[in-house]
C-alpha cells in the first residue's frame, strides 16, 4: 500500500497535468473522496495499529489531504486565469477599432434645384425673398386682383383655416410683400417656396409643391427684358440648346400674360413621347405686372412697370432630370433619390 507521502505526490503529478476544471473534480473525488478516496482508504485499518503508529499516520495522511487540496486550488485558479485571458482574446471588444463609416446624405433633388436657380437670378442681381405659407386672403387673392367671386379664383382652389386665413396657393402674394417693404423700385427678386392647392396626388400635380416666383420692377421694362431673363435662367440651367416661347394666356395679376414654354430636352424640340409631340413644355406663368397690382403694392403705376413669372420648381427638376411622375420627389425612396 503506498505512503500518504507517495499519494500526495502522486496527485499533485496528476493535479499538474489536469487541464480543466472536470478533470480537477476528478481527481479530488479519487484521492480525497470521503468513502472511497484513496486517503480516507488509507485510513480504513488505522485502528489495529499501535497508537504511535496511528498518530504518525493519521498526521501524514492529513498532510497529505491538505498538500492535495492546496494543489487542486492553485491548479484551479491558474485553470480559471487562462480561460479569461483566452477569453479576453477571442471575445473582447477592441473599443479603439473603427466603425464602419456612416452613410452620407447628399442635398435633395429639388433643393439643388431650387439652389441652381437662385444662383443664376442672383448673378443678375435678384434677392431671395421669403413670404409666408400661410397667407391672408388679401395677400394670396385680392391684391393680385382675384377679387371675391372672379371666376378665375377656381384655378387656386385652396386650403382654408379660417374664412380671411389660408395656406398660399401659390408664390404670388410674395411679389406684393416685397413691393411693400422695399418701397422704392428698382425692385428684383425671386422666392421660392411651398405652395398648397386641393388637388389629388397625381403624376403630374400634388397638393402641395414648390414655386420659384420673380418679379422685376423698374422703369420702362418690356417683355423682351423678361423673356431674355427667363431665356438667360433656362439655358444656364438645361444648356444652351433650349429655346423658350411665350404663349398669350390669362392671369389677373398681369397684363398681358403668358404661358412660357421650354422645348423639350429628350427630342430637342421635334416631338416625342415625353412631350406627347409637341416639342415644347409648359413650365409656368407669367407678365408684365397689372398697374393695379403695382399699386396693392405701394408702387406708383405712372412711374414704374414690372414683369413677373411663376414656375413650378418639381416642374423645372422633372425637365432637367426626364422625371416622369412628381410624386416621386416626396416618397423619400433612396432608389430615386440617390440618382441624383
Ligand atoms: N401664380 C401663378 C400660378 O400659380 C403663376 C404666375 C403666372 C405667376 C404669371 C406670375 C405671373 O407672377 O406673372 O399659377
Amino acid at each position: 500500500m503506498s505512503s500518504p507521502s507517495a499519494l500526495s505526490s502522486e496527485a499533485l503529478a496528476a493535479i499538474a497535468k489536469a487541464r480543466t476544471k472536470a478533470e480537477l473534480e476528478a481527481i479530488e473525488l479519487e484521492y480525497l473522496g470521503r468513502k472511497s478516496g484513496r486517503i480516507s482508504s488509507l485510513l480504513s485499518g488505522i485502528g489495529k495499529l499501535d497508537p504511535a503508529e496511528r498518530a504518525k499516520l493519521g498526521q501524514a495522511a492529513n498532510e497529505a489531504k491538505r498538500a492535495i487540496e492546496a494543489g487542486l486550488a492553485a491548479r484551479q485558479a491558474e485553470i480559471e486565469s487562462a480561460r479569461l485571458a483566452d477569453i479576453a482574446e477571442t471575445e473582447a471588444i477592441d473599443i479603439t477599432f473603427p466603425g464602419p463609416p456612416l452613410g452620407r446624405g447628399h442635398i435633395h433633388v429639388l433643393t439643388q434645384v431650387r439652389r441652381q436657380i437662385e444662383t443664376v437670378l442672383e448673378s443678375l442681381g435678384y434677392q431671395v425673398e421669403l413670404g409666408p405659407e400661410v397667407e391672408t386672403e388679401w395677400y394670396n387673392f385680392e391684391a393680385l386682383n382675384l377679387t371675391a367671386g372672379h371666376p378665375a379664383r377656381e384655378n387656386w382652389d385652396s386650403f382654408y383655416f379660417t374664412p380671411e386665413l389660408l395656406l398660399r396657393a401659390h408664390n404670388s402674394p410674395v411679389q406684393i410683400r416685397a413691393m411693400q417693404r422695399i418701397k422704392e423700385p428698382p425692385i428684383y427678386i425671386i422666392t421660392p417656396g411651398r405652395c398648397y392647392r386641393r388637388d389629388a396626388p397625381e403624376a403630374t400635380r400634388l397638393p402641395y409643391f414648390s414655386q420659384v416666383e420673380g418679379l422685376a420692377v423698374d422703369h420702362a421694362l418690356t417683355v423682351g427684358d423678361m423673356k431674355g431673363t427667363l431665356l438667360y435662367m433656362i439655358q444656364s440651367l438645361y444648356g444652351k440648346a433650349r429655346k423658350v416661347r411665350v404663349r398669350p394666356s390669362y392671369f389677373p395679376f398681369t397684363e398681358p400674360s403668358f404661358e412660357f414654354d421650354v422645348t423639350c430636352g429628350i427630342c430637342n424640340g421635334m416631338g416625342c413621347k415625353s412631350c406627347r409631340h409637341k416639342g415644347w413644355l409648359e413650365v409656368g406663368g407669367c407678365g408684365m405686372v397689372h398697374p393695379q397690382v403695382l399699386r396693392n403694392g405701394g408702387i406708383d403705376p405712372t412711374r414704374w412697370n414690372g414683369y413677373a413669372w411663376g414656375f413650378g420648381i418639381e416642374r423645372m427638376a422633372m425637365l432637367k432630370h426626364d422625371v416622369d411622375d412628381i410624386r416621386l420627389f416626396y416618397e423619400s425612396d433612396l432608389r430615386f433619390l440617390e440618382q441624383f
